[in-house]
């Protein structure tokens, strides 16, 4: 006799200790028929969670926790749930009682009926599949995001940003290795990441809304959603730090020109200075965003803010200075003004790109690191 589950319902948890309890006593109720286990994958939550998960896995032969200390993340956690399981299946579901864990049954017989079904998703849209309670806005930008990944999927799936799905063991190994494991859109990633269409079925439910504790789905969720898309479409070619080093580059750029513009064209400042001055504020503007969206993940705060602030402008002083003598060389042979800034800029923009990333996010959060603990 096989003691391994045929199903792992993997949960991915962060500060949500009232609802630990409720999960385990739902899911038992529900899945009586099957051989389950439930596999909590918890990041080191401080409200309390662990305690609560620890005495749930000592009372409940059923229940297994995985703590993760120093991490963060709701995709990974997932994969990592379902690495350390043996299950034929996986079913993943948040802890926070939203996905409506009755429809789970149907999902699970599924892949017993049907040898051959990659994937159960529940979804919030099609047959009577809701919402409850969210804003117009968040149901807009839903729909808008939804209709790009339609465009770019090759399984057509209602909705692809569900977090409550059901896989199989083979579709989980084909696509681990391919997957970004970053953000919120595990599902998204798994399909982007399988090489072939797959067979799929569609379990529509409402999705409800929050008793215990909150959402965790913020700006920095919407980030990880454009850098998941990012690194599957141009992903191949650069890397997806390069694609957001440039786009931060390119803001920059716009306010380096709209202040070139303003001093020498406005104001009639000097072009020379004007250039030093707009490739200053420039230089300032990208490291702040390069350092909250290009690097957040290993974003400077505080002192090392302040260090990495210095090192940058000196590393881009260099950069600066080339730009500058190569934008002043083409203007003073009559290439038109923005025409001489876009060029000393862009050259200024390469060096910076591939020295910074070296030092100011790379070395200097290490030796900072060091330095800290002895
Ligand atoms: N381990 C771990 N680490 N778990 C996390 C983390 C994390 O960093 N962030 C969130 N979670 C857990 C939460 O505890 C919860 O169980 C689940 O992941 C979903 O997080 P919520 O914060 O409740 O997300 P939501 O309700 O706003 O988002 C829902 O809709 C999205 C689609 O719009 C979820 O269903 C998502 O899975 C879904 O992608
Ligand atoms: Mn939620």
């Amino acid at each position: 006799m096989s003691h391994s589950p045929f199903v792992s319902v993997v949960v991915p948890t962060f500060r949500e200790r009232e609802n630990l309890p409720l999960v385990v006593s739902r899911l038992d109720g529900l899945l009586r028929d099957f051989a389950w286990e439930v596999v909590f994958v918890d990041d080191d939550s401080d409200d309390g969670s662990a305690q609560v998960l620890l005495e749930l896995s000592r009372t409940h032969p059923r229940v297994r926790v995985i703590r993760r200390i120093g991490r963060r993340g709701l995709a990974s956690a997932c994969l990592e749930g379902m690495a350390s399981s043996a299950a034929e299946i996986f079913a993943v579901m948040d802890a926070d009682l939203q996905h409506d864990e009755t429809i789970l049954p149907g999902m699970i017989a599924a892949f017993q009926e049907d040898p051959h079904l990659d994937l159960a998703v529940g979804t919030r849209y099609s047959g009577e599949g809701g919402f409850s309670n969210w804003s117009k806005w968040r149901q807009f930008v839903s729909k808008f995001a939804t209709g790009i990944e339609k465009a770019v999927l090759r399984t057509p799936l209602t909705d692809p940003m569900s977090g409550f799905f059901v896989i199989r063991r083979g579709l989980f190994e084909e696509t681990v290795r391919h997957m970004t494991g970053k953000g919120f859109k595990i599902l998204l990633d798994i399909v982007l990441s399988a090489g072939r269409k797959l067979r799929t079925r569609e379990f529509p439910y409402e999705f409800r809304a929050r008793q215990h504790g909150e959402s965790k789905l913020d700006v920095v969720v919407g980030l990880e959603y454009l850098y998941l898309l990012v690194d599957k479409t141009l992903g191949w070619l650069v890397p997806v730090s390069f694609v957001f080093y440039v786009l931060a580059g390119l803001s920059g750029l716009l306010l380096h020109l709209v202040i070139l513009g303003l001093l020498h064209r406005g104001a009639h400042v000097e072009f020379f200075y004007a250039q030093i001055f707009a490739t200053l504020v420039a230089m300032v503007s990208n490291f702040l965003v390069n350092n909250a969206v290009t690097f957040r993940s290993r974003r400077l705060k505080g002192f090392p803010l302040a260090v990495g602030l210095s090192a940058y402008v000196a590393i881009c002083a260099l950069g600066a200075i080339v730009n500058v003598q190569s934008a002043e060389y083409l203007y003073v042979n009559a290439i038109p003004w923005w025409f001489a800034g876009v060029t000393g800029a862009a050259i200024g923009a390469v060096w910076n790109y591939a020295v910074s990333t070296q030092i100011v996010w790379t070395w200097l959060p290490a030796i900072l690191r060091k330095k800290k603990k002895p």
